[in-house]
């Protein structure tokens, strides 16, 4: 009726899209989804992180065999962004299921296991099923949710709430950097008692608190992003490659340009380039190749190399004023990014890619908020 695209449009505010507001809403969901739950007094040894859902389960969480990750789409990316960070503070291995391949295979699950169930809905059907099966096998069973008193918040033993707010377009956006943002604060919950860490885990609390101001100066390539939607609208196919913290990255963002911009687009972890994905590359298909400076920044350079060297069409996302060390033979495109702790960079790395997939779908002219046979919480399997 008029009346509800009246209300619509009230909610929309500004915005001609629930996707576009909800992007640009990032810096405002991450300050809600770290509010209450970190603190940095004077004294630099008073950088804490307090999750209240999960502070009488971190011993056991610790002492688990191995921390197991279940989700779908977006969530499931969200989570396999995080997991570096949660091996690296918590010393318990971290394993990755798809939830329906999970329930497919009835795959082995203990007690001695934490299984982390990732939904923004929490209704999930494939998501919930692994649930039950997680539960009936014994493993403690942690939520991360976006919605209070859903099917997968009720059902596990204990979580976190994401706090991001309602979530409106059906490709989920400020979901995702608010999960990476709370798996991360369960990461320094976890690292809590080891003094080793302790340097890096306040490095991450430190960016944690300037992360939305990171996130307001990425969002300022909205009109550069335009741009590039406007050079790749006809394409069939756009490549991403990524690795280490961004793997991740590369997986949401050829999630995002597929289901709201309609265009084939696959994610592909660099490492593997050469078992396959080099025989695609020519002169018209476009790659993005995410190279932010972390651990695995030369072997993305070579990545570059061998990729420039087959006259690949390259628009590369590097950090803030490294865009001429990343790509010596001037051939490419940039995609130039303020820098954080690595952990925290597919937060702000996800959000030009966001941004590129939702213009592009304008552009493509394609409904942004509800793509074709898409639903924004899938309760049936
Ligand atoms: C659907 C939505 C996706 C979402 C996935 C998982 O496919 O279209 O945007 O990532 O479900 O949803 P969940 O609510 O469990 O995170």
């Amino acid at each position: 009726s008029i009346l509800e695209m009246e209300v619509e449009q009230i909610k929309k505010g500004k915005y001609d899209h629930f996707m576009q507001k909800e992007i640009h809403e990032q810096p405002d969901s991450l300050t809600t989804t770290m509010r209450g739950r970190l603190t940095r007094g004077r004294e630099s040894k008073m950088k804490t992180v307090v999750l209240g859902g999960l502070k009488d389960h971190l011993r056991t969480i610790r002492r688990s065999r191995r921390i197991i990750f279940i989700g779908c789409g977006t969530s499931y990316n969200a989570a396999l962004a995080a997991r570096p960070i949660i091996e690296e503070l918590s010393g318990v291995p971290v394993t990755m299921e798809l939830a329906s391949d999970l329930v497919d295979r009835q795959g082995p699950i203990y007690r001695e296991d934490t299984a982390v169930f990732v939904s923004q809905s929490g209704e999930t059907a494939d998501t919930l099923q692994a649930l039950e099966y997680a539960k009936s096998n014994g493993a403690l069973c942690v939520g991360i949710t976006n919605t209070v008193g859903s099917a997968i918040a009720r059902g596990t033993h204990c979580g976190v709430h994401i706090n991001a707010g309602c979530e409106i377009g059906v490709a989920s956006t400020k979901a995702y950097t608010s999960q990476i943002a709370v798996m991360t604060m369960v990461a320094l919950a976890l690292g809590d008692d080891s003094i080793s860490c302790r340097v890096r885990r306040e490095a991450i609390i430190d960016d944690l608190f300037d992360l939305p101001s990171k996130v307001k100066e990425v969002l300022k390539l909205d009109t550069e992003m335009k741009e590039l939607a406007k050079l790749l609208m006809e394409e069939q196919s756009l490549l991403i490659f990524g690795r280490g913290y961004n793997y991740a990255t590369a997986l949401e963002g050829a999630l995002k340009v597929k289901e709201v911009a309609l265009m084939h687009s696959e994610g592909i972890l660099a490492g593997e380039m050469k078992h396959g994905p080099l025989a695609l590359v020519d002169e018209t298909l476009p790659i993005i190749v995410i190279a932010t400076c972390d651990a695995t920044f030369s072997k993305q350079q070579s990545v570059i190399q061998q990729l420039q060297a087959r006259k690949g069409r390259l628009i590369v996302m590097c950090t803030k004023g490294d865009a001429l060390s990343s790509c010596s033979s001037g051939a490419c495109r940039f995609i130039e990014v303020p820098p954080v702790q690595d952990c925290l960079q597919p937060i702000i790395n996800i959000i030009p890619l966001q941004l590129l997939a939702y213009h592009l779908t304008v552009l493509r002219g394609y409904n942004v908020d509800q793509p074709r046979n898409l639903a924004k919480s899938v309760t049936t399997q």
